[in-house]
């Protein structure tokens, strides 16, 4: 039987987003009971834990919702009988991106938060964590949910899917945010939009697009071509040209520019670090802005300033998520699941970035109608197979593994820049990889 409250513990509970999903839960709160929400974080977090915290009091308080806001460093409390279980963590926090994001640049390859090696340093890091509160959950809440909005999100959810026994779904903000920006651009509502969406995380297509029932592929390709009309605020939006997009026939994620104008993008990369600095280092000056922010007694309410980072739409992604799952809804959410034979020229037990139909049991991918051009096959194909190897390498703390994983990856330029970045990023990121001590 449906319970008639919920248990929610969202491990990073001090990130600057928090607001984000605290004004999810209260929007929603008539079909998704959240009573107690248990906000988590570590020793290192605990200040930031204490203002967001304070902050999502005040906000639950003036809106009046019957919700209960614990914040805790004890993960385990939060952990034990929870039905859902959200993972927001940066182990290493911006220090670390900010590295991820310089280090490539030292062998003229491309660094960022998620895509290419800045992305699999990240996952170095993270993967260990995520599995030490996936052992916490089957242990405590094995029947709980685990919705992993941590980065890098496909590899993350990989992880999980071959080396843990929970429920889990991987989730990112751009499928949510894409339909939002098409609706904007035909002037319709983002209900109207239905989209085939298909690839990894961050390594995404729309092979389909219906506005109001029809096909609007083209239209969008038109409109979209040569603006960067259908960006995010973290990733430079060069535009992509017309007839390029029109015979690639689909219409491709913001990141995929790494990979389609990589020259334009590295050196845009090169010149930030010089001048305004990486994406990191705008994002640390933008949350000691946010956080002066949420220090207010008087702010009660998610500010606008949280716009200007690049997950922005998240916790309507999540609520929407547990809101189905906990009802039964049985509707069509973009999701990182297993596999399963859904892109058949991918292994079965890898993750992948598809529309799925959630119920009471979780999200299970739908068949894709569209034959996958070769265009979009070849290259999911080999990142995938460089996340299979990244996933290996985190795991087992393989040297070798990581090596070969970087040495295909598209935006890595050599063997030889793949065996210097491995060992720049384990020399830098001692504290946070034991599994390679
Ligand atoms: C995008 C991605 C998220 C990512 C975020 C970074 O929207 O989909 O996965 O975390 O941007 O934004 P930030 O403001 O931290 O650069």
């Amino acid at each position: 039987m449906k319970k008639d409250s919920l248990k929610v513990a969202v491990i990073g509970g001090g990130s600057s987003y928090t607001p984000e999903l605290i004004e999810g839960f209260i929007q929603r709160y008539p079909a998704l009971p959240v009573r107690d929400l248990y906000l988590v974080d570590i020793e290192a977090g605990r200040e930031k834990l204490e203002i967001v915290g304070a902050l999502a009091k005040r906000m639950v308080e003036k809106a009046g919702v019957p919700i209960r806001v614990h914040l805790t460093l004890d993960r385990r409390e939060a952990i034990r009988g929870a039905d859902f279980v959200t993972t927001q963590i940066r182990v290493g926090l911006l220090a670390a991106r900010a590295r991820d994001e310089r280090i490539p640049l030292r062998y003229g390859c491309i660094g960022q938060e998620t895509t290419g090696a800045g992305g699999f340093a990240k996952a170095l890091r993270t993967i260990p964590v995520i599995l030490d509160i996936c052992r916490d959950m089957e242990e405590l809440a094995p029947d709980a949910f685990l919705l992993n909005f941590t980065n890098p999100a496909g590899l993350v959810t990989e992880a999980v899917i071959k080396h843990a026994n929970i429920r889990s779904i991987g989730l990112c903000n751009l499928p949510i945010g894409t339909r939002m920006q098409v609706a904007q651009m035909a002037g319709v509502h983002p209900s109207d939009v239905e989209m085939e969406w298909v690839g990894l995380n961050h390594l995404n297509w729309v092979t389909q697009l219906r506005v109001q029932g029809e096909d609007a592929l083209d239209v969008i390709l038109d409109k979209a071509a040569g603006t960067g009309a259908l960006g995010v605020k973290n990733v430079p939006d060069f535009g992509l040209d017309h007839d390029f997009l029109r015979t690639l026939g689909a219409l491709p994620c913001s990141y995929l520019r790494y990979y389609y104008m990589p020259d334009q993008m590295l050196n845009e990369a090169q010149e930030a670090a010089q001048t305004k600095g990486t994406r990191a280092e705008v994002v640390q000056a933008l949350e000691r802005e946010l956080f002066a922010l949420y220090k207010d007694p008087n702010l009660a309410v998610k500010p606008p300033q949280l716009a200007e980072r690049g997950g922005a739409y998240y916790s309507l992604a999540a609520v929407h998520l547990m809101d189905s799952i906990y009802n039964n809804r049985k509707d069509i959410q973009t999701v990182n699941v297993r596999n399963g034979g859904v892109l058949s020229f991918l292994p079965d037990d890898v993750s992948i970035e598809v529309n799925c139909v959630i119920d009471a049991q979780g999200a299970h991918p739908v068949h894709v109608e569209t034959p996958i051009p070769p265009q979009l096959r070849g290259l999911i194909q080999v990142v995938k197979a460089y996340e299979e190897l990244t996933v290996e390498a985190a795991v087992k703390g393989d040297v070798g593994a990581a090596v070969q994983a970087l040495t295909i990856h598209p935006l890595v330029t050599s063997a030889q820049a793949a065996r210097s970045l491995v060992a720049d990023i384990i020399a830098e990121n001692r504290a946070y990889l034991p599994q390679f001590a």
